[in-house]
């Protein structure tokens, strides 16, 4: 969703501003603009709807001197996506301008309010009604910028992320966070302002995540400031980031996602490092053993997430009730914060999310910690808002997720939920020695057989040309490989805009049947496991109405092979590690279609990469 980029300092502001929204492209937007201070001290806004480089090709022949400024990518909430209503906005006066992430609730009273005391406004959003709040207290009561800000913020309902400068204080920008992410970069001398830490790390390290409602103060000249609403100083850790720069290039690869694809081996590794013993004997998850008391004291685990960390979740399910043989809730987020959940001091709440910042997982979070509950986290981005929300966690450790689709996060929840129950269910002596043993060891070999299907990547992409046509697939999976029937429909769809919905295989009788004809692609998990004569029986009901079946199999699978119309041939594991497997030809399999169909896949249409407004 929205990115927020900001820097004050000795350096042309513009160029870093540029690179920063570019750095921000993964999370999702539709236009964008920017806001400095020139040498002439005048306060000059560009906006351009499209892509950044629309806006860069937009601001060719116009001043963007200063080495103070804001700039900002916009996902549409209020308001159609156009250069009036990207950010940043003016105030009436052109005084100040402003970015914005979140939602202000109740900006129609407020706009309401401030036309009765005839402003007008420019654009239909929401934020343009907060710069001119800002701007008619700043005048009426004739106070500097931060107690402006402090003030209007105080009249706010809703979500924000903030930055706002002022044409008459150059020197000077003031940033605002509540419930929507942003990081303060310390440098020599400059500042830097981001929604997440990757536009930063290449100028410093030293970063500050503002908590819910404190304000920041960056001042040429001065250190910084942390404030809250009431003008009360807000101690400040100041925390040092690590983040490797090619973690946020394409190394060659044509999108992030094939890249996040072909890294998942090497995420897996680094996922157990450190967790599981060099003897390839043993699992250890320090925050499960810190707090194993109050975890294995649980009445019931109930699992938070959305999207892709739902999908996980499923799978998480299924092996904590089978390894550690606690009942298990799945939630959607979205859902579970309002239908007022019936939850107390014997619940454990995991948390499941990549960006440590899905405005719904992170409000289940507050809900579920508010009624005594202990939350678990299993985040990917390292100080986001939900890890730090959390009494405990782990995180996954798959580094920085930038295609709009989740490819390494997805394996690496699953094998951090993995290595949970693992550990758990040893502590609970709920399973025996061998069969901890055989997990963990085949759990090492992850990597090397994730690489054995990436290998086929080539025939992956050969086959998905021929399905490029249809309109609708189907996904199905029983067991462990339903949430990869969901996750491998849901891959399709986001980025090449084919219907496809997935379902536990046994459940087509029950409906999804009567779509079956010989313009349907299904695509079934069908791997030898417990349930491979009845996923068997599947393929035949779908053969014999004539749809098209891509079927997942083990090595050397004649059976199926024999009825399918493709298979794609996984090497074989333990069935609660198949999901790892699995997974990756599917995910292969979308990406090429959706390059095939010439779709955008990295920034698909109408989504973004951290959903921080509900
Ligand atoms: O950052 P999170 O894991 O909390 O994000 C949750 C979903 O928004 C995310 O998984 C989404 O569904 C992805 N686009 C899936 O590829």
């Amino acid at each position: 969703m929205c990115g927020i980029v900001g820097y004050i300092g000795h350096r042309e502001a513009y160029p870093i501003l540029i690179k920063g929204l570019k750095r921000l492209e993964y999370r999702g937007y539709d236009s964008a603009g920017v806001a400095l201070i020139g040498e002439d001290r005048q306060l000059n806004v560009y906006k351009a709807k499209g892509k950044v480089s629309d806006l860069e090709a937009f601001v060719s022949q116009k001043d963007v001197s200063g080495n103070v400024g804001i700039a900002h990518t916009r996902w549409a909430t209020h308001g159609e996506p156009c250069a009036a209503n990207a950010h940043p906005h003016y105030s009436s006066s052109q005084r100040l301008a402003l970015i914005h992430n979140g939602i202000i609730e109740n900006y129609a009273v407020l706009k309401e309010k401030l036309q009765a005391k005839g402003y007008t406004f420019r654009s239909s959003t929401d934020t343009e009604v907060l710069v001119q709040l800002i701007e008619y207290i700043q005048t009426v009561d004739n106070i500097d910028l931060l107690t402006a800000v402090q003030l209007a913020l105080r009249e706010v309902i809703g979500a924000y992320a903030i930055a706002v400068m002022d044409r008459d204080n150059p020197d000077e920008i003031v940033a605002a966070r509540k419930s929507s992410p942003l990081v303060v970069g310390i440098g020599q001398d400059e500042f830097f302002l981001a929604s997440d830490a990757t536009p930063i790390v290449e100028y410093t390290d030293k970063v500050v995540y503002l908590e819910d409602e404190e304000i920041a103060v960056i001042r040429r000249g001065a250190p910084l400031k942390v404030v809250n609403l009431n003008n009360v100083e807000c101690p400040h850790e100041i925390k040092t980031v690590s983040m490797n720069l090619g973690q946020l290039e394409k190394g060659g690869y044509p999108h992030f996602m094939l890249k996040e694809i072909f890294e998942q081996p090497d995420c897996i590794y680094d996922c157990m490092r450190g967790r599981i013993n060099v003897e390839g004997t043993n699992v250890v998850l320090s925050a499960v053993i810190d707090y194993k008391e109050r975890l294995l004291a649980a009445n019931r685990f109930i699992i938070v997430a959305c999207g892709t960390s739902w999908h996980a979740a499923l799978i998480g399910k299924h092996l904590i009730e089978s390894f550690c043989r606690i009942p298990v809730v799945v939630e959607y987020a979205s859902e579970f914060r309002y239908q007022d959940p019936v939850i107390g001091s014997n619940d454990v709440v995991i948390a499941i999310s990549q960006s440590g910042e899905t405005a719904d997982t992170l409000a289940a979070v507050e809900l579920a910690k508010s009624r005594g509950a202990f939350i678990y986290g299993i985040c990917n981005a390292i100080g986001s808002s939900i890890p730090r929300a959390t009494h405990t966690g782990s995180y996954i450790h798959v580094g920085p997720e930038i295609g709009v689709a989740s490819t390494k996060a997805f394996t690496g929840q699953v094998t951090v939920l993995t290595m949970l129950a693992l550990t758990l269910a040893r502590e609970k002596r709920t399973i025996d020695d061998a069969f901890y043993l055989s997990v963990v060891q085949e759990l090492e070999q992850i990597p090397e057989k994730m690489k054995e299907v990436l290998k086929q990547n080539d025939r992956i992409a050969e086959l998905s040309k021929i399905f490029t046509y249809a309109h609708n697939f189907i996904y199905l999976g029983r067991g462990y490989s339903y949430p990869v029937a969901l996750e491998g429909a849901l891959k399709l769809k986001e980025i090449s805009y084919i219907h496809a919905e997935g379902y536990p295989a046994a459940e087509m009788k029950h409906g999804p049947i009567a779509l079956v004809d010989a313009e349907m692609p299904v695509v079934v998990i069908a791997t030898q496991n417990g349930l491979y004569e009845k996923v068997l029986s599947n393929i035949q009901e779908i053969k014999a109405r004539k749809g098209r079946v891509i079927a997942l199999v083990n090595k050397g699978d004649t059976v199926i092979s024999r009825l399918a119309d493709t298979c794609i041939e996984l090497p074989e594991t333990l069935e609660c590690l198949e999901p790892l497997i699995a997974t990756v030809p599917l995910q292969l399999m979308a990406y090429h279609i959706a390059v095939c169909k010439g779709m955008d896949v990295d920034q698909p249409r109408n989504l973004a990469k951290s959903v921080t407004v509900e």
